[in-house]
């Protein structure tokens, strides 16, 4: 980390999390140089859905709500930034406070809501830098007012589809009411029949993902595993933070209402990812989330069964310097193996992972 990042970093700690959130994407927006150079690869480079990674490690959704900041993103190292999630009308979401830190835990307690600027700001941003290199997804979501939650997403896709590398069908938020329970099977099968018809229909085609929530059990898995592979999805994203509360440490803000994420959401979000790995089969691109603050713990969610990798909380921790340091593990790690691609490692934990108890 430069100087400048680690005295931020240092400062953004000082601040109740929501204020050192939007002071660190002030930071970004001003090109402020709070990360040394990251490391380039060619051994860390993924191809899949027709997109071109040059590394597998991604920021995760709800750190750039409204797609203010995905170049600066890209320019710490991440191989590919998801921007969102964009609910067609502007939102406040929940009232603050609504982020609360675990540092004890590694962990973070969120209940936003989905705040963001909307489908027109978003779409003001995203217009502006069409063109230029670098993948970046775009996560939909529904107001949650909307009398028709269906036809938010298939908007989503309608408007966004020209500027997305890729779009995530987010339906595993736990602070929009109702919202998780479009994962079960008949409102997914509606869900994903209309927003795949909404992306033929579009004027551009991007790999359109499903994000999923960890608090899921077998047979819930596989009715997505089922609606996925018949409305043919590219993939899937898991997963979303938790509602459980397992292995907490810390009595302050534990009891708090939200999605827990960091490193309590490790196990369980590679639980799911390797169950969902073993129904869906090989091909499907699988994109692992929950816990990932090392290059230790981004290797393991491949061996597990993930293509890619994605950090939110890590980063809330270690900061801006997260992604290069990750990167370069990686790199020696595959010096130690002696390893050409990561798809060598991909599944090579899957059976483990798989049998572990949810
Ligand atoms: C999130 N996450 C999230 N996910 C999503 O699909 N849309 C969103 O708007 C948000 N918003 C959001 C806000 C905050 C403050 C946090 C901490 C997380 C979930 C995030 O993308 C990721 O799935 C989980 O946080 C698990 O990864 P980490 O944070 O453990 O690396």
């Amino acid at each position: 980390m430069s100087a400048l990042g680690r005295i931020g970093q240092k400062l953004l700690f000082t601040l109740d999390p929501e204020t050192a959130h939007g002071l660190s994407i002030a930071a970004l927006r001003c090109g402020l140089p709070v990360a040394g150079r990251p490391p380039q690869d060619n051994r860390l480079k993924v191809s899949l859905c027709g997109l071109d990674f040059p590394n597998p490690l991604g920021m995760a959704a709800g750190y750039d709500k409204n797609a203010e900041v995905p170049d600066a993103l890209l320019g710490l190292g991440f191989g590919f930034a998801e921007v969102g999630t964009i609910t067609p009308l502007p939102q406040t979401g929940n009232p603050k406070p609504r982020i609360f830190r675990l540092p004890s835990d590694g962990a973070v307690i969120n209940r936003l809501g989905f705040n963001n600027e909307g489908h027109a700001a978003a779409e003001k941003r995203l217009a502006a830098r069409k063109g230029r290199a670098g993948i970046v997804g775009i996560n939909i979501g529904a107001n949650k007012d909307s009398a028709d939650r269906v036809s938010d997403y298939e908007r989503g896709v309608i408007r966004f589809a020209r500027y997305a590398s890729y779009l995530t069908i987010n339906i595993s938020s736990p602070n929009t009411p109702g919202l998780r329970n479009m994962q079960e099977r008949e409102q997914l099968g509606e869900l994903l029949s209309r927003v795949m018809a909404a992306r033929a229909a579009a004027p551009a085609k991007p790999p359109v993902f499903l994000k999923i929530a960890p608090d899921l059990v077998e047979a819930e898995l596989e009715d997505i595993t089922a609606e996925v592979t018949e409305k043919q999805m590219d993939g899937v994203i898991v997963s979303n933070t938790t509602i459980a509360r397992a292995g907490l440490s810390s009595a302050g803000f534990a009891g708090e209402t939200g999605g827990l994420s960091g490193k309590p959401l490790f196990e369980r979000s590679t639980i799911v990812l390797a169950r969902m790995r073993k129904l869906l089969g090989p091909g499907p691109t699988i994109i692992g989330v929950g816990g990932v603050d090392s290059a230790e713990t981004a290797l393991e969610k491949i061996r597990a069964g993930a293509d890619l990798v994605q950090l939110y909380t890590g980063m809330i921790y270690a900061g801006p310097a997260l992604p290069g340091r990750i990167l370069s593990g990686m790199a020696r790690f595959m010096d130690s193996q002696g390893l050409k691609s990561l798809r060598e490692l991909r599944d090579s934990r899957l059976d483990r992972w798989a049998a572990k108890p949810l």
